[in-house]
């Protein structure tokens, strides 16, 4: 369904915000908005599942989400993500499975943009695929540090002499 003015106005409003936007020219951004899909998001909402092939890149326009780092025993949460904020771009951007579950933790809205049409962006613009990289990559070193964390707490224990 095609974005109404109102809608291509708030997704231009969520971008303005968003650094790796700042590199997009006039025209880029003109024909990128009506590639956007609004959706309502609810409370409770899974968004993202950890290990599932990813298809959708996410800007979020309003609401929150939280996303967790799924253990075998326990979920550690990662990040709480308020507008404005992106997510999604992990698996898009290395052909990967998602990192990390995204749930939604109070309702609002999202835009998402299909895998090809983020992958073009991508190609067209290296500023832009620049800025997502690194951020990608900052989210990949805290995934690591949880990791390690986890590692060192199990290590920890085992260590430990029966009392
Ligand atoms: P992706 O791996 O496609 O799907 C899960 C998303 O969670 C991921 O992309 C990122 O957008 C997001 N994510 C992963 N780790 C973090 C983090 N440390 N902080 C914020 N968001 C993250």
């Amino acid at each position: 369904m095609s974005l109404s003015d109102g809608d291509q106005a708030s997704i231009k409003r969520a971008l303005a915000q968003l650094s790796f936007a700042a590199y997009l020219k006039p025209d880029e951004l003109d024909r990128l908005v009506p590639a956007f899909e609004k959706t309502p998001i609810r409370k409770g909402e899974t968004l993202i599942t950890q290990g599932k092939t990813g298809e959708l890149f996410y800007v979020l326009a309003s609401g929150q989400v939280k996303v967790w780092l799924k253990g075998p025993y326990v979920d550690k949460l990662l990040a709480r993500l308020d507008p404005p904020a992106f997510f999604g771009e992990m698996a898009l951007l290395s052909n990967t499975p998602r990192t990390a579950t995204v749930v939604c933790e109070e309702d609002g809205e999202v835009f998402t943009l299909l895998r090809g049409t983020f992958r073009t962006l991508l190609m067209d613009n290296r500023h832009v695929a620049e800025l997502l990289r690194k951020t990608a990559a900052e989210r990949q070193a805290e995934i690591q540090a949880l990791e390690d964390q986890e590692w060192r707490d199990k290590r920890t224990k085992l260590d430990k002499p029966a009392a």
